[in-house]
């Protein structure tokens, strides 16, 4: 099984990944843990990339595809993903698309965490993350989500399986909900 979690800064990705992979026995892989991972390491790639997740902007392209390829192939290999945080632009979903592809490791369905905007910045203050969490670079990073993000949907919807799911329901409810329909999409293997 290969997911994507699709939803905007706050919208519950992490907390639903963690279900989801717990309970279909997949691997989480979230670009932002992996990216602040290594801020706090210091080592090369953090030291690079620290003004950006500060200031809630997206870090390079390269930077993260280069730090997800392994990652994401060694997680193929050993039943399935879900990625939380990667794709986030038309751009990357494309080029990751190639690269997966070539392996036989292309997304099976993407999931789209909907939650009003008032509702994202109450959760955000309310977890309060260091900077990347004040009111000025919450409002910073959804707008970046609605610039860059957003027409990811599209991109989705016109390609492969994109679910919606109200992300306003309870984390039980929400992620219910969403295996629901990854089963209904990928019913298991008949044994008869
Ligand atoms: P990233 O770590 O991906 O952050 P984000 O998208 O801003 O989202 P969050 O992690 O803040 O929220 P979430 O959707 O995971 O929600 P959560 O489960 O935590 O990215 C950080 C930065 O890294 C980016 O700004 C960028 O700089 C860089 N980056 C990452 N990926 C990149 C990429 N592909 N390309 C370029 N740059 C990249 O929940 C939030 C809160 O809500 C929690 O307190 C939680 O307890 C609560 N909550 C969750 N579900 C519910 C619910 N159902 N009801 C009530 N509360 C809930
Ligand atoms: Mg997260």
């Amino acid at each position: 099984m290969r997911l994507l979690l699709i939803g905007a800064p706050g919208s519950g990705k992490g907390t639903q990944a963690v279900r989801l992979a717990e309970r279909f026995g997949i691997t989480h892989i979230s670009s932002g843990d992996l990216l602040r991972q290594h801020v706090r390491d210091l080592t090369p790639i953090g030291q690079t990339i620290k003004e950006y997740v500060d200031a809630g902007d997206l870090v390079p392209d390269s930077v993260v595809m280069d730090m997800l390829y392994k990652p994401v192939l060694a997680a193929t290999e050993q039943g399935g993903y879900v990625l939380d945080g990667f794709p986030r632009t038309v751009e990357q979903a494309e080029a990751a698309y190639d690269v997966a592809h070539k392996l036989g490791a292309e997304v099976k369905a993407s999931i789209h965490l909907d939650v009003p905007n008032d509702e994202l910045v109450r959760r955000l203050l309310a977890r309060s993350r260091g900077s990347e969490d004040s009111a000025e670079v919450i409002e910073h990073r959804l707008q970046v989500y609605r610039e860059k993000t957003v027409p990811l949907l599209d991109y989705y919807a016109r390609r492969e399986w994109l679910v919606t799911v109200d992300g306003t329901q309870s984390e039980e409810d929400v992620h219910e909900s969403i295996a629901r329909q990854v089963s209904a999409l990928a019913p298991p293997a008949s044994v008869d």
